[in-house]
């Protein structure tokens, strides 16, 4: 795995970049990501070019062994480009413009917008696109990120309308499949139909979810035109984008498949307080990150890049951008950096060389404090490279035993509709992920359509659309599967299926969901020996082959079975949850062990490796490659196989 870093030449006097470059490469560095926010520094004004400080800062680099990954500088359109086409700029749900003075200040709707960042890109490719320094290019920086996948500008809207006419035909095909009649809602045409916001009461739930597929096929769309003018003016480069941790606005498969490589943007600390964790968990985690958030993550862009993955932005100290910014604990960085190690990464990079005095970020952490001396995680980077080395040439990290199914349609279904307040796809499938990582079982987080023939284990926590035909296809393949409350609860229209949900897994498990309840925080449903549903309950109705092997105490079945397909009627506590995946797990001949709250297994070929993500020394009965016995909190553990 190769080490770098994000370095801003364009931010700091050129006097200090030849002591940089020398002194990335003494840290053990291989390469940089630089200029994918420097648009303003490139053509300060229109069609005025200044690329000399580039050129110097990408020479410099490569004189001193270093490789470049180069940003599309589009996530930042310089004012100029705003004052003269204001009508780039987004618009929030609210109607109200969203103006210049921060980053992202662009709608991805606008055509005038399309042209402008495809002819910024031809421009830096056309520079740099054969310059042997440059290994890769990052398209934008971080779609969505600030909340600016969804915009309702007049292009957004006269967007989705085409893009509802493309969908439906006519517009008696939409008032048909959205139930229309509905409070009178129909449309004479596709050009009466609006945004989704600002209505009287909730607007409809399908128009809602319309919008968010219409705006995550425009971040496609925006995606595709660079991704098309670099592989042509820059041949033999990898193409990346950096995703963001806990985001679910856009198809991240769909823009993946673009790509060469998926890379996102890890920050453990501050991910923990947006996460879906307890405030005990936000407590013993506060200095290291969730034990698998960052796992989490990893196993599913490593999917979005259909096998290939970094991590492009690491954090090394506070961030600033948290309600709060906790410092790491010591040797967290270094955890961090092998996590994404067992989990197959080609590529880690900092964010970012040096804490900048200036700006909204002026209180981010970097590798090198304001005053350039290094900072609290040099050592432990530093520590990293030389672990690396001694490892030498790593093994294929291979396909996991489990497969966990995640899609973003799922996820936008279930926030078109809650039904709870606090129902969310993302939650529940982090839950069951933490459930199958602390049985120490491997898992890949995988679309619904990826090839999953090979896994022992297939679980669905919450897959609301699974048409008959990919219930078929799971029939097929004869693994052990759980599926969740919600799996198949909606035809792809946002209707309640004839014939009610489960659809499509009704072919593997006979049963039926009459009615489904969703409760407040604090409701608790006793469902026998300590366990109990939160949050959402089921009436299942089984047919005469389903065996019943947990209810609730009222008598409504909660985990049902038949063959190798379950299924939970609620949202279980997470002992439960262990209960039925290592059962499941067991069954699917694997072998599942309860690890406890913070210890995580990951295996890499013949490499296994132990993280310890809480405040207890663990010992461990091997003799280690990289760590020390026990391992100390926030530490980790290295080993071969034995009879490797
Ligand atoms: C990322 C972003 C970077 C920087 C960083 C700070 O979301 O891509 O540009 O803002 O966060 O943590």
């Amino acid at each position: 795995m190769k080490l770098g870093v994000c370095w801003y030449p364009e931010q700091w006097p050129e006097e200090l970049w030849a002591s940089d470059v020398a002194r990335m490469t003494a840290l053990g560095l291989s390469f940089v990501r630089i200029g994918e926010f420097a648009w303003s520094r490139i053509e300060p004004e229109p069609g005025r070019f200044e690329w000399a400080w580039l050129d110097r800062a990408i020479d410099l680099a490569h004189a001193a062994g270093l490789e470049v990954v180069i940003g599309t500088p589009t996530a930042t359109p310089p004012k100029w480009l705003l004052d003269a086409h204001p009508e780039i700029l987004p618009k929030g749900r609210d109607g109200q413009v969203r103006g210049f003075g921060s980053r992202r200040h662009y709608c991805f709707s606008s055509d005038v917008y399309l042209a402008q960042a495809k002819r910024i890109t031809q421009a830096v490719a056309d520079r740099f696109g054969r310059h042997p320094a440059i290994v890769a290019w990052q398209t934008d920086n971080e779609y969505g990120c600030h909340d600016t996948v969804v915009s309702t500008s007049d292009a957004a809207k006269a967007g989705f309308r085409r893009w509802l006419a493309g969908e439906y035909g006519e517009v008696a095909a939409l008032n048909a499949a959205w139930g229309l009649s509905f409070w009178a809602q129909d449309y004479r045409s596709f050009d009466e139909v609006d945004a989704p916001f600002g209505t009287v009461t909730e607007s409809h739930p399908a128009h809602r979810l319309a919008w968010q597929r219409y705006s995550s096929a425009m971040v496609e769309r925006f995606n595709a035109a660079q991704v098309a003018i670099l592989r042509e003016a820059s041949p033999a480069r990898d193409i990346l984008h950096n995703f963001m941790g806990l985001f679910t606005e856009f198809d991240h498969y769909a823009v993946g498949r673009q790509l060469d490589v998926a890379t996102w943007d890890s920050y453990p600390i501050g991910f923990l307080g947006q996460g879906p964790f307890s405030a005990a968990d936000k407590a013993r985690y506060l200095r290291t990150g969730h034990p698998d958030l960052t796992a989490f993550h990893h196993s599913l862009y490593r999917s979005c890049g259909n096998g290939r993955w970094w991590v492009i932005e690491q954090q090394p100290g506070p961030v600033n951008w948290a309600a709060w910014n906790p410092a790491p604990a010591k040797g967290a960085v270094e955890l961090w950096g092998w996590e994404a190690v067992a989990h197959g990464a080609e590529r880690m990079s900092w964010f970012r060389w040096r804490q900048a005095p200036t700006g909204q970020e002026a209180m981010h952490a970097g590798l090198n404090r304001p005053d350039n001396q290094p900072a609290a995680a040099w050592p432990e980077v530093e520590a990293l490279g030389k672990g690396l080395a001694s490892l030498g040439n790593l093994p294929e990290r291979g396909r996991a035993d489990v497969a966990l199914v995640f899609d973003y349609d799922s996820v936008w279904a279930v926030e078109s509709q809650p039904q709870g307040r606090d129902e969310s796809v993302l939650a529940t499938a982090m839950a069951w992920h933490t459930a199958a990582r602390r049985l120490g079982l491997s898992v890949d987080v995988v679309p619904p359509d990826a090839d999953l023939s090979a896994y022992r284990l297939i679980l669905l926590p919450a897959q609301v659309f699974l048409s008959p035909t990919a219930g078929a296809r799971l029939a097929n393949i004869g693994a052990t599967l759980v599926a969740g409350a919600r799996t198949g609860s909606k035809t792809r229209h946002f209707a309640i299926p004839d014939g009610l949900p489960p659809d499509g897994l009704r072919q593997l498990i006979d049963i039926r969901v009459a009615r489904v309840e969703s409760l407040p925080p604090g409701i608790r449903l006793p469902a026998g020996n300590g366990g109990q549903v939160t949050g959402w309950m089921e009436d299942v109705q089984p047919g005469p082959a389903v065996e019943t092997r947990l209810a609730l105490d009222d008598g409504r079945p909660l985990w049902l079975a038949e063959g190798r397909a379950h299924y939970l009627a609620g949202q279980v506590d997470d002992g439960l949850l262990r209960r039925v995946l290592a059962d499941a797990a067991t069954a699917a001949g694997l072998a599942p062990r309860d690890l406890g709250p913070d210890v995580r297994v990951e295996r890499r070929g013949t490499l296994n490796f132990l993280f310890n993500y809480g405040p207890e020394p663990v010992p461990v009965d091997q003799a280690l490659l990289i760590g020390h016995n026990p391992v100390p909190p926030a530490g980790v553990a290295i080993w071969k196989d034995p009879a490797a």
